[in-house]
């Protein structure tokens, strides 16, 4: 019985060995240069499936944009299995003075509960207190709402955290030491300043970010016997991103905010994210994508930097199991990530890279926004009409938004400096 168990915990020491040994050789297969990206055609979004042209704004609605939406939804992102709706949420805490003496501060529990399960995860809001409703930033953070603000008030969660030294994790745990270690990377006060709310929630607490699909917000939803999605539904992105749906139930609520200037933003996985949940939502106002790379607003069919077979493989947990058809075979795809740009239309969708983000794939990023204009021009909306790459820290500020800063992948002040003046054009003074 022994000898049985030891082989087996051998057995699968080995196999996680090999497979992370493959997901490596992959990784390190990537390729970098410009003049190795493969000859591709980028879908035409003004063609249906059928082949049937789209000449308006209406067709677009109507024909193409479903059979877009439906094709992220069961190839790519996953689908919710239900609505569910928020079942209790509650005021937990509350407070004046914050952000030196400019905003409000409110922690707020949601809780959802279905098939006998119950989740509850915590949004925190700061709203500037010269504003009566205030349009919002919402978005994740990946390391608890403690660390957006050196602010004794917020509480930590309890929820699984990766372990990260800098951060003082062990044992995925979330502890004192990171409280306000992101303050740079957030940019609250900025935020506040120029009259805007921040609301964030650790996306740990909707759905922890491992490959175990027993636990966060996937099991309210499975039948006898289920212990995963199906083939077509949602992987972790698509969990997250039904979360900021469930942040914009509350924030409909909220007295403080401004429902209809509502921006989803998010960086990394998180851009991929907030991406999705403008796209599947069209109460947001406007999604922002922060070095979003594969998966998130970077073409696949570029292969540059990381590629749906490395993703699927470091990540199976990210996106539906469907989208494993796809590893190593973008040609085979029907849509590339300008058609997830084009579904935000005509809501304005900020896209941004970092120079030394080559993982990332800033020209792909770029080329997305590029290829999404036409269908914003349907709309009479501007975007991005040069296929030349602008220069770095030469932002375009149009309904479709872009830049690329100097530096690495992360969120800077800079970025929130773009983001901020472009959503006074797009959204705050709409
Ligand atoms: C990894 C992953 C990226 C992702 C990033 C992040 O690098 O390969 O796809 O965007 O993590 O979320 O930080």
């Amino acid at each position: 019985m022994k000898r049985l168990k030891i082989t087996t915990i051998l057995f699968l020491g080995l196999l996680s060995l090999s497979l992370q040994s493959i997901a490596q050789s992959a990784a390190s297969r990537a390729n970098y240069d410009e003049s190795k990206v493969p000859e591709f055609e980028i879908p035409d979004l003004l063609t249906s499936f059928e082949g049937e042209a789209i000449h308006t704004a209406r067709e677009w609605e109507t024909m193409r944009r479903p059979e877009l939406l439906d094709f992220f939804t069961n190839q790519m992102y996953g689908k919710i299995p239900g609505d569910l709706a928020i079942t209790k949420w509650e005021v937990i805490e509350e407070g004046t003075g914050a952000i030196n003496g400019k905003a409000k501060r409110k922690q707020v529990d949601i809780h959802v509960e279905n098939n006998g399960k119950k989740l509850s995860f915590n949004i925190l809001l700061y709203l500037p207190n010269n504003v009566e409703k205030a349009p919002m930033f919402l978005g994740y953070n990946f390391y608890g709402n403690h660390i957006v603000y050196n602010d004794p008030n917020i509480r930590i969660s309890n929820a699984w955290a990766r372990n990260n030294n800098t951060y003082g994790i062990t044992e995925h745990r979330l502890t004192e030491e990171s409280r306000g270690a992101q303050t740079e990377n957030w940019q609250v006060e900025k935020m506040i300043d120029a009259g805007y709310g921040l609301a964030t929630i650790y996306y740990g607490e909707v759905d922890p970010d491992r490959d175990d699909f027993s636990d966060g917000i996937h099991p309210l939803f499975y039948n006898e016997g289920q212990d995963k999605p199906l083939d077509n539904e949602w992987g972790a992105i698509s969990a997250w991103a039904w979360g900021l749906t469930k942040a914009m139930d509350y924030l409909e609520q909220d007295p403080g905010v401004d429902a209809s200037k509502v921006v989803t933003f998010g960086h990394s996985r998180l851009g991929k994210t907030s991406l999705w949940a403008g796209v599947v939502d069209e109460r947001f106002a406007g999604a922002i994508s922060n070095n979003s790379g594969c998966g998130g607003a970077a073409l696949s069919k570029r292969k540059f930097g990381e590629t749906l077979e490395i993703i699927n493989n470091a990540f199976p947990h990210w996106f539906c199991d469907n989208f494993n058809i796809y590893n190593d075979n973008e040609e085979a795809l029907p849509v590339d990530q300008h058609a997830l740009i084009a579904l935000m239309a005509p809501r304005p969708v900020y896209i941004a890279s970092a120079e030394e983000d080559q993982w990332a794939d800033p020209k792909g990023e770029f080329l997305s926004g590029f290829y999404a204009t036409p269908v914003y021009k349907l709309f009479g909306k501007s975007g991005i009409d040069d296929e030349q790459m602008p220069g770095i820290h030469h932002p375009i500020h149009n309904s479709v938004a872009y830049h690329i800063r100097s530096g690495k992948h992360a969120v800077t002040a800079y970025d929130w400096e773009q983001y901020i003046k472009w959503a006074d054009i797009h959204v705050k003074n709409q």
